[in-house]
């Protein structure tokens, strides 16, 4: 039977525990690092650069699953390929040519994505899903792990569906933000093949089963 792809994010991981956390990722059942790049101009926070990108690559058995919240992230395609990264995803709302982008993403030889917030219309992606191999549907405004999860992410996802049919091409559908054991058993039979979770998972006290769990879920 099919299984959602469980990527944990790093966000809410402990910095200055990183590769224990790290280490208890690669030993669980859990597919992908997501690791959220944030630059405080494209939204309102901060996260982490290069330095903590490599300690990440340095430990981590699994692929890094990038998403980048940052202006211009053309500038930094290469580098982050360079830095490790598998899967390079960046939000259609600040990209003025995004065919181009996701074309330089698979020549860096990573997976290509676009990231997608919650109040920007499906069809802003049109012409693009041959191009991709994963979407992002934000469940949150992006900026912050802990949030609680938008209810509209289901009929996004059903019209995202719906495009990558009527384009005949289907990239991977992940979801992010305020994902949890009460939404992903709905999120998965809606069509999302990845789901990521900070807070469910890091604030759990037995993390490993916690991700056991969100693998195990049945669509509902
Ligand atoms: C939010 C980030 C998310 C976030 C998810 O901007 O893109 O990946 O870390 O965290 P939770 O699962 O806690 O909402
Ligand atoms: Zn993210």
């Amino acid at each position: 039977m099919k299984k959602p792809i469980i990527a944990p994010s790093l966000l809410s991981a402990d910095f200055g525990n990183l590769q224990r956390d790290i280490e208890m990722i690669n030993d669980s059942q859990a597919d992908w690092f997501h690791v959220d790049v944030m630059d405080g101009i494209f939204v309102p926070n901060i996260s982490f650069g290069f330095p903590i990108m490599k300690t990440i690559s340095k430990h981590a058995k699994k692929p890094l699953d990038v998403h980048l919240m940052i202006a211009n992230p053309e500038k930094y395609a290469k580098r982050f390929a360079e830095e490790g990264a598998d899967q390079l995803t960046f939000h259609i709302e600040n990209t003025c040519n995004a065919k181009e982008l996701l074309v330089h993403i698979r020549e860096l030889k990573m997976k290509a994505g676009i990231a997608i917030n919650p109040g920007t219309p499906i069809e802003k992606l049109k012409g693009l899903m041959h191009f991709l191999d994963l979407v992002i549907v934000m469940s949150v405004e992006p900026g912050f792990g802990g949030q609680k999860f938008m209810p509209q992410t289901f009929h996004k996802i059903s019209e995202l569906k719906q495009l990558m049919h009527a384009e005949g091409a289907h990239p991977l559908i992940e979801v992010d933000g305020g994902v949890d054991l009460e939404n992903a058993g709905q999120l998965f039979a809606k069509g999302a093949d990845a789901l990521v979770a900070g807070n469910t998972i890091f604030a759990a006290l037995d993390q490993q089963a916690m991700i056991h769990r969100l693998k195990s879920i049945q669509a509902e």
